[in-house]
């Protein structure tokens, strides 16, 4: 077993720090040389569903449900189609309004969850197209699907998900990259330029995983607090949430992720001294409205760990620590600003003694309901 784990302490270690390799994996052949033309295969056979869907619905569970939320965001910024995201145990009692003419995306690192299988079979029975977004090759959705594509990040271990979350965000990029050049909705220069920095990507994962030994000294300040608030906006509203859910799942500490122009519709009540607040603070279109949220945290007394993009010293002088992630284009913010999450969810839990590869209650596939 220690060899499997390749050095590292655990394997949620080893799979946060192969993400470089996962997401070279995850992309090798699907753009071409010139980064003119996404090759998903999948998409390219099944072309006109695509082309001539009125709908696009996404059904998924717990990480991959995150993964999700921006792929809704993606896909309509680069398809110009209404995309819906449940959740599959919602999904598949919910007497949904579904026709042929929907495409219904199932995302599934295992591809064995019990609720995503059956909203499959319920949205092949009213005569959608189903598209399967998997990581384990042969596993039972990519098996009930109509089509699909493999993120290929390579076996995980560690209950709780990483590298297949950036796997699934880069896989629902690309496909909307693909989509998006059939339908005629996206520009080539988006299309080059997105597909040219999910290239380098890998460069700028390992760039992030330097942050390691500062966001484990900073684990230690924040280790004893009970809750954690986890603000994001747009794209990073998702990548709030699964924050949040990374530190629970291995910590134990109770944390929230909340779109953060929600916040004083409720969780503002919340903040103290006692109760930090990480801000996922890119600098994108959003990046004014969520500074203003900073303040209204620290106005009231609370702590702030932002996630910035390198260089944005603004920032520094109004949160109390800064992780500094490479500058990216907004739709790919998501991954670089997971990878310190994922460390700072992490280090918590190691400093709380958790076992963060089985934490308790918690199943990697959960085949039953
Ligand atoms: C379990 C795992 C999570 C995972 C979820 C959905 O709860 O612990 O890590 O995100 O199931 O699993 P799936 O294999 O369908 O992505």
């Amino acid at each position: 077993e220690q060899l499997k784990k390749g050095g590292y302490d655990t394997f949620m270690l080893k799979e946060i720090f192969e993400q470089p390799e996962t997401l070279t994996d995850c992309i090798r052949g699907r753009i071409t040389d010139d980064c003119r033309r996404i090759v998903l295969s999948g998409v390219i056979e099944n072309k006109e569903r695509f082309v001539h869907a009125n709908r696009i619905v996404i059904v998924a569970c717990g990480t991959s449900w995150h993964a999700a939320l921006i792929g809704k965001r993606v896909i309509q910024e680069m398809c110009g189609i209404s995309v819906e995201v449940e959740y599959a145990s919602e999904f598949r009692y919910s007497s949904p309004f579904i026709t042929k003419d929907d495409v219904v995306i199932a995302i599934s690192q295992s591809g064995e969850t019990a609720d995503t299988l059956a909203a499959i079979q319920l949205a092949r029975s009213k005569g959608a197209f189903v598209y399967g977004i998997c990581n384990v090759v042969g596993a039972s959705i990519p098996r009930s699907t109509d089509s699909g594509t493999y993120i290929h990040v390579g076996p995980e271990i560690g209950v709780a998900s990483t590298k297949a979350f950036t796997g699934q965000v880069t896989v629902l990029t690309l496909l909307a990259l693909c989509v998006g050049q059939m339908r005629g909705t996206v520009e080539e220069a988006t299309v080059e330029r997105i597909a040219q920095e999910l290239k380098n990507m890998p460069i700028y994962i390992k760039e992030v995983l330097r942050l390691d030994d500062q966001i484990k000294n900073l684990s230690k300040i924040y280790t004893y607090a009970r809750n954690f608030l986890y603000l994001g906006r747009g794209y990073n509203y998702p990548t709030a949430l699964e924050g949040a859910l990374k530190l629970k799942e291995i910590s134990y500490i109770h944390a929230e992720g909340y779109p953060a122009a929600e916040m004083k519709h409720g969780p503002i009540a919340l903040v103290d001294s006692e109760m930090p607040t990480v801000v996922i603070a890119p600098t994108d279109s959003l990046y004014d409205k969520i500074i203003s949220n900073v303040r209204q945290v620290k106005a009231r007394g609370g702590t702030v760990v932002a996630i910035i993009t390198k260089g944005n010293d603004a920032i520094k002088e109004i949160a109390d620590h800064c992780l500094e992630v490479p500058d990216v284009p907004e739709c790919l913010t998501p991954l670089v600003v997971s990878v310190p999450l994922q460390l700072l969810a992490y280090y918590i839990a190691i400093n709380k003694d958790r076992n963060v590869d089985q934490p308790r209650n918690l199943a990697k596939s959960v085949t039953v309901e």
